[in-house]
């Protein structure tokens, strides 16, 4: 088939080079000539694991991208996979998206029949505003003109994994024909894929996308609260989780307790069907609280260390700065309120991390940032684990040159306990 999709950005570039290996003719658009350029030479704009060598491939055979909007008609369908920013509130903007919706609607004036689908994560009322955006684009249009939903369910680091191999596709539509026409879009995949394909209308697929993150992100907060009072009770709630785990109804998955959730999606997410339920009306007191216990992590991580010494204007070292193994994504990473909370007691930070340093020297530009773990080890009077980076489990020796070795894990990946004062999280 012939594809559009607009926006290069994370999950529009992971979409595109994943349909063009799925063997459809796929056009990339985007408003950025850099990244245009970057495509057609056969560079992703963006890194993830597997996707080099997915654009490289297709660049210049069926994955070309373009600035403009002309071709449009001459697609069977168009991805719309523009980034949906926070407001102050937590609540979406949706304005990038509803403005490349009615240039999408535009260029659609005077074709046949087109789906257009929205793959952003937006809320299940903002359906209506990019509706109505193609709508206003498209002016009296001979042909049938739908909006479906799509949402994307992929991990940062595993994105072209999961896009190949999902667990579930959800299509949201309005109409048989919709439904048909994402059946043959994912047709490819599902051939030699056996994933779970939920058909329902556009606003309930939106839904999904909110609560199965809403209730991950939940999962992770529940086991971090109940971790904090098994610590009260000096219990090790690694060996409660892995207990209840045992529970099929509870699962093993997502047990990991210690300091909290970050990243692109379930901060922004959490956040904004929040915002968009109090705007209903109602106020969702769990996901407020699995919020609110996921803010107040970093705090317990640094009292834990004020237990055994006073960091004022002592060197303290932050381990780990991206918001999970094998990114250099920093956005919302615990390291973030750690990094401020170690400011706000007069202690000189210094930070490590294998990749993620010069997305931090960017929000902390004034903090000193090491090329090892040891070397950001040296002189500390504390250290704060922040990330589980492989590495960090071979760290022994390296203690010895701290000048007062304390060490608050909040991922338990320190494999060294003897001779130095080791504090688990929640354990
Ligand atoms: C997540 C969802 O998994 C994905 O389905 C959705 O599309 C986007 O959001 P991602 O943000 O890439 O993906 O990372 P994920 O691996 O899910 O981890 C999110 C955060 O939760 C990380 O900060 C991680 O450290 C933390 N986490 C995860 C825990 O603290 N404990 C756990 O048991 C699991």
């Amino acid at each position: 088939m012939n594809i559009n999709v607009v926006g290069s950005g994370y999950v529009g570039t992971t979409l595109a080079a994943c349909l063009a290996d799925l063997g459809h003719d796929v056009t990339a658009i985007d408003i950025d000539e850099d990244v245009v350029a970057e495509l057609n030479a056969g560079r992703p704009p963006i890194h993830e694991s597997g996707l080099d060598e997915l654009v490289a491939e297709h660049a210049g055979e069926n994955l070309r991208a373009t600035t403009l909007y002309e071709n449009v008609a001459e697609a069977d369908a168009t991805f719309l996979a523009i980034q949906t920013p926070s407001r102050e509130d937590g609540s979406i903007d949706v304005t990038p998206l509803e403005a490349a919706a009615e240039m999408t609607g535009e260029a659609l004036a005077d074709a046949g029949d087109h789906l257009v689908i929205v793959k952003s994560t937006i809320t299940p009322p903002s359906i209506d505003a990019i509706r109505d955006a193609v709508a206003e684009g498209a002016g009296d249009v001979t042909g049938r003109i739908e909006v479906a939903t799509n949402p994307e369910f992929l991990r940062e680091g595993t994105a072209v994994e999961d896009f190949l191999a999902p667990q579930k596709i959800v299509f949201g539509t309005t109409s048989e024909w919709a439904t048909e026409r994402l059946e043959e879009i994912y047709a490819p995949l599902l051939a030699d894929h056996d994933a779970h394909v939920v058909r329902t209308d556009p606003e309930t697929a939106t839904m999904i996308k909110y609560a199965n993150n809403a209730f991950l992100a939940t999962k992770i907060s529940l086991i971090n609260d109940l971790g904090n009072v098994c610590k009260e009770f000096g219990i090790d709630a690694y060996e409660v989780a892995d207990a209840i785990g045992l529970d099929d109804r509870i699962g093993e998955r997502f047990l990991r307790s210690g300091v909290g959730w970050g990243g692109s999606c379930f901060p922004k997410d959490v956040a904004a069907i929040i915002a968009a339920a109090r705007e209903s009306g109602y106020d969702p007191a769990v996901l407020e609280a699995a919020v609110e216990v996921n803010d107040r992590q970093p705090e317990r991580m640094l009292e834990l260390l004020d237990e055994h010494v006073d960091v004022e204007g002592k060197r303290v070292a932050v381990l780990g700065l991206a918001f999970k193994p094998g990114t250099d994504d920093t956005r919302n990473s615990r390291a973030i309120p750690v990094i401020k909370g170690l400011q706000d007691r007069g202690a000189d930070v210094v930070g490590y991390d294998p990749v993620a340093t010069e997305n931090m020297r960017e929000r902390f530009p004034e903090i000193e940032y090491a090329d090892s773990a040891a070397a950001a080890l040296e002189g500390t009077l504390g250290a704060l684990v922040v990330t589980d980076w492989d590495e960090f489990a071979a760290l022994d020796e390296e203690f010895d040159a701290m000048a007062d070795p304390v060490v608050v894990d909040g991922r338990r990946i320190i494999d060294r306990h003897e001779g130095i004062t080791y504090e688990g999280l929640t354990w």
